[in-house]
């Protein structure tokens, strides 16, 4: 698998139907006590109330709560003229953003962001992988992705895997926020589940990219480690053979982490990262799958955590939710078109998305490892 290889047996990926999760909100007793002081006074500036507690301030008003979507956690706003107004979860977090509040987004991703890229995700039911194997004939879904059943028969993930190798689809608007995210100097770090390779092809560096569930950009024998030509894998995974380690003999496999698998070194930079980041953005994943999914609990219990996602996930799903978490449910590329309007980013989005795409970009990135043609290293700020 992985050269660099994490020894924890306790951070080897699980799938658990259902994951019951201690977090530090749920055991803190601070948390309920609204009347707590924030250490970053955000709770202060963002006036944020619960919504039966605007519903009865706009009472007294003679105004009628609106909330900008009945999932969506709104906050009240003073408008010019003093009076209050609820304002939803992406105009809430674009109006910290463009207050300068923010300026170490960590981004948690799944599979969802890359729907739109015409990637099916894993759970959806119906149109999600794990419901379309049935010509794998495997013994249950995540069988696919299991290391003891690669080891016993590994063709029917080369099978897939076929479908699966990187080539045949673009990244979309999702993928180019985060990148602008990085642009504005804004993107302290993503972090993402996913294999497509499309959050490096839209030209976020490797440096600012987590992919902890690993890539087919380098392969290696399963058994032994021993590193293979990701290439010449390729080459016979497509062929319909099974590349075989020339040390051990045992099956070769692109380095994508298997359930039973440990997670790359570069994902326990996270012990680092979340403590400093000021804003969560988490984005079109079930967060079914540990250790990753935990990761959302590890910022502080004050860091506003956003949720762009079609239904509640995780910490989301529990009711009340945390003072500074915030959901948008719906299309994730709406949602994110939305947060782009309100920042005034989106014809920068579309512009840099239509350069990209058509290979009209003058700059090329030396950091970026897909070749492609690539500003992103270059940032400016948003203030
Ligand atoms: P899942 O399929 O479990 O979850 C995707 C989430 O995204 C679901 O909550 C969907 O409702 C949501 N979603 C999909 N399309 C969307 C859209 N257009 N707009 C808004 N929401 C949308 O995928 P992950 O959480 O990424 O392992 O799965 C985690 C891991 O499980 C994956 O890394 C994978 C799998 O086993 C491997 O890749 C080997």
């Amino acid at each position: 698998m992985n050269m660099s290889k994490a020894k924890s047996s306790r951070d080897r990926r699980i799938a658990l139907p259902v994951v019951t999760r201690v977090t530090r909100s749920s055991i803190n007793p601070q948390d309920s006590r609204r009347s707590k002081p924030t250490d970053s006074g955000l709770v202060d500036d963002l006036s944020l109330m619960s919504v039966s507690e605007q519903q009865a301030s706009l009472a007294r008003k003679g105004k009628s709560y609106q909330s900008s979507s009945p999932s969506t956690k709104a906050v009240l706003s003073s408008s010019p003229s003093g009076s209050s107004v609820p304002r939803g979860a992406l105009e809430t977090i674009g109006r910290l953003m463009k207050l300068g509040r923010v300026r170490n987004i960590v981004v948690v991703a799944g599979a969802g962001i890359s729907t739109g890229s015409g990637i099916p995700d894993f759970r959806t039911p119906g149109t999600g992988l794990y419901a379309n194997l049935a010509k794998y004939d495997i013994p249950y879904p995540e069988a696919i992705f299991n290391i003891d059943y690669f080891s016993d028969n590994p063709h029917p993930f080369f099978s897939l895997a076929k479908e699966l190798y990187p080539g045949h689809h673009r990244p979309n608007y999702v993928h180019y926020f985060i990148r602008m995210l990085h642009q504005k100097g804004l993107l302290l770090r993503m972090y993402t589940q996913n294999i497509d390779g499309l959050e490096k092809l839209c030209g976020i560096p490797d440096d600012k990219l987590v992919e902890a569930h690993g890539s087919f950009a380098t392969a290696a024998c399963h058994l032994c480690y021993t590193p293979y030509p990701a290439e010449e894998a390729k080459q016979a995974i497509m062929n319909g053979n099974v590349p075989i380690c020339t040390f051990c003999a045992g099956a070769v496999k692109p380095n994508v982490v298997f359930f039973g698998e440990d997670l790359p070194e570069k994902y326990f930079q996270h012990a680092q990262d979340f403590p400093k980041a000021d804003l969560l953005m988490i984005m079109g994943t079930s967060l079914k799958i540990e250790p990753f999914a935990s990761l959302v609990n590890t910022v502080k219990s004050t860091v506003p955590r956003l949720l762009l996602n079609r239904d509640p996930v995780g910490p989301f799903e529990r009711r009340p939710l945390r003072r500074a978490d915030y959901m948008e449910l719906g299309d994730l590329s709406d949602s994110v078109q939305k947060l782009a309007e309100i920042l005034g980013w989106h014809s920068e989005i579309q512009d840099l998305m239509n350069s990209h795409e058509t290979g009209l970009c003058s700059y090329t990135d030396p950091s970026n490892s897909s070749g492609e043609n690539s500003d992103s290293s270059e940032t400016d700020s948003m203030h």
